[in-house]
């Protein structure tokens, strides 16, 4: 192996989100490949993402992938669903940085472990309008039916902390029902925020049905992708490397505390940065 590629090895991944939703992609990555480095950035000045234009996140992903490019990363994890369904496929093909978004393998879970055919979707109204969870399923398993149902109001209540709440339980059972009713066995968590509430998710969808996590399939295959390209970094970064760096376009302080609540790694810092300079 060359100087240049063992140097790849210890870039870091970079990873971003609209906001703190990516953070439970990030927890997974940690978690799977914990001597990765990671360069993570939230706009937390322009979420949500799930309500605005195709072209206007795809404006957006294209700044953060420059901002991102600053630091010198080897491969770019766009843990966003919002951002995989509308921007990914024109981000990836203007640079040669590896990238993998997170709707691709939560659609590959699910079309493996639907027993009755019957596979629901939650996300965005963006994500969900896109209907690219749709289409990868199709292609994996023609024999199920898919039942998009977007949820515009879960991602505010994650942002607010109210993952066990009352609040939380109203909404979430009037979204829910009509996937309850066509008899779903399968529910896919399409948006990055919603693992947050997954305890309340699953306990109104019940235990017959499987909720499936992207995050968790996500890390799965960076490993796998990272391995093949032989960029699996083998070693510990040194203590005091700074392994994971945590940017966002605004509030940073709120964003550091939510951090520290899903990451459990010691105190995390975030840094803003001016994205529109990007
Ligand atoms: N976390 C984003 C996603 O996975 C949703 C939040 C937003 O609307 O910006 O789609």
């Amino acid at each position: 192996m060359n100087q240049n590629q063992e140097c790849r090895k210890h870039a870091p991944i970079g990873v971003f989100d609209s906001g703190v939703g990516g953070l439970t992609v990030v927890r997974e990555i940690m978690r799977q490949i914990p001597n990765e480095r990671i360069v993570y950035f939230g706009d937390t000045a322009r979420v949500p993402y799930g309500s605005k234009s195709k072209d206007t996140v795809t404006r957006y992903s294209r700044q953060i992938v420059r901002f991102l490019q600053s630091y010198q990363i080897k491969t770019i994890v766009v843990a966003c669903n919002t951002a995989s369904a509308y921007a990914l496929d024109d981000i990836e093909k203007e640079t040669d940085i590896p990238m993998i978004g997170v709707v691709k393998p939560g659609a590959r879970t699910a079309a493996e472990v639907t027993k009755n055919g019957r596979i629901g979707v939650i996300g965005t109204e963006a994500t969900i309008g896109s209907k690219l969870y749709n289409q990868y399923i199709k292609q994996l398993n023609t024999n199920v039916q898919i039942y998009g149902k977007a949820c515009p109001l879960f991602v505010p209540l994650v942002e607010e902390g109210l993952w066990q709440d009352p609040v939380t339980d109203e909404i979430a059972t009037r979204y829910l029902t009509e996937l309850i009713d066509i008899g779903i066995d399968t529910l896919i968590l399409g948006c990055t925020h919603y693992p947050l509430i997954r305890s309340t998710l699953g306990r109104i969808m019940g235990e017959a049905v499987t909720l499936v996590n992207p995050a968790y399939e996500t890390a799965r295959e960076l490993k796998d992708m990272l391995q093949c390209r032989e960029l699996l970094n083998d070693k510990r970064p040194a203590l005091g490397e700074n392994q994971y760096q945590f940017y966002v376009s605004d509030m940073a302080d709120k964003f550091k505390n939510f951090a520290n609540s899903i990451i459990k790694y010691g105190i995390l810092s975030a840094k803003t940065v001016n994205i529109e300079e990007y």
